[in-house]
């Protein structure tokens, strides 16, 4: 079945296919992540939170309820956290990730790297996350979602291209665009420790998804204005081997 629109190259490792809807399109991405995992089971997935995986990992989900994939010898890397949330605080991104995904399948809670925003020493947090990224010898397939400023982890505007794990201040833009997924927190915590551009880069492969109208203007500036750090998810283009799913809507001002 082909549910997409279109399929272009827009540069040699840059591929685009446009779905009908958000579900085809994170139902494509779930397929592509089940191949990667069943052609090597023991794969280090980087996973991304916000609204835009979720689907992506109901499908997971039911994939392995259908005995068609199992998750225990994956490894993981979450991209980010917020500062000051414990990995039980239902805001923290841990948490998401278990109620969406880690609890639901065979993951091995052994192979699931996460960072503790509630460490007493955020930079030794920070410095701990990159060791262990380091020794596991890289991400093969980093998913990652769209920030409507164009951020991909919590690396917003202005973030270097070389950039590493590390504490991050959000930007206004950010805190009210997560403000309405927030679960018990009133207003999203300013700072997090995110997965740098440069850790991202090194992915061996790529995966953006990106849904709906709020992410068309970060996506046209993404693919096809001239890499920028004012867009960080423009630096992507420099990637050998990405490949952008999006929905209709987002694809809207690609032109
Ligand atoms: C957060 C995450 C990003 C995510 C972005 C978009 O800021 N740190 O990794 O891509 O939100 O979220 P959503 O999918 O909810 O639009």
């Amino acid at each position: 079945m082909n549910l997409s629109l279109h399929r272009t190259a827009v540069s040699d490792g840059c591929q685009l296919t446009v779905f009908p809807t958000a579900n085809d399109a994170a139902d494509a991405v779930a397929d592509h992540l089940i191949t990667t995992v069943r052609r090597n089971p023991k794969s280090v997935l980087g996973l991304a939170t916000g609204q835009t995986p979720r689907r992506v990992y109901k499908s997971l989900v039911d994939a392995f309820l259908e005995g068609e994939v199992s998750f225990r010898d994956v490894a993981t890397f979450n991209l980010d956290e917020y500062c000051g949330l414990a990995a039980s605080h239902p805001d923290a991104f841990a948490a998401f990730m278990k109620r969406e995904l880690f609890g639901l399948a065979d993951f091995d809670p052994a192979k699931l790297n996460l960072i503790d925003g509630a460490a007493a020493d955020l930079a030794a947090e920070a410095a701990r996350y990159a060791t262990l990224l380091h020794k596991s010898g890289g991400i093969d397939v980093q998913l990652l979602g769209l920030g409507t400023n164009g951020h991909i982890g919590f690396n917003e505007p202005g973030s270097a291209p070389d950039s590493h794990v590390r504490i991050v201040d959000l930007s206004h833009e950010t805190l009210s665009a997560n403000q309405p997924g927030l679960v018990e927190l009133r207003s999203v915590p300013s700072q997090a420790i995110t997965l740098g551009i440069a850790d991202i880069l090194n992915a061996r492969e790529i995966i953006m998804l990106a849904t709906g109208p709020a992410k068309a203007t970060a996506v046209r500036r993404s693919l096809r204005e001239k890499p920028s750090t004012d867009c960080p998810a423009s630096l992507l283009t420099s990637h050998a081997n990405i490949h952008w799913y999006l929905d209709s809507a987002a694809a809207s001002a690609l032109g």
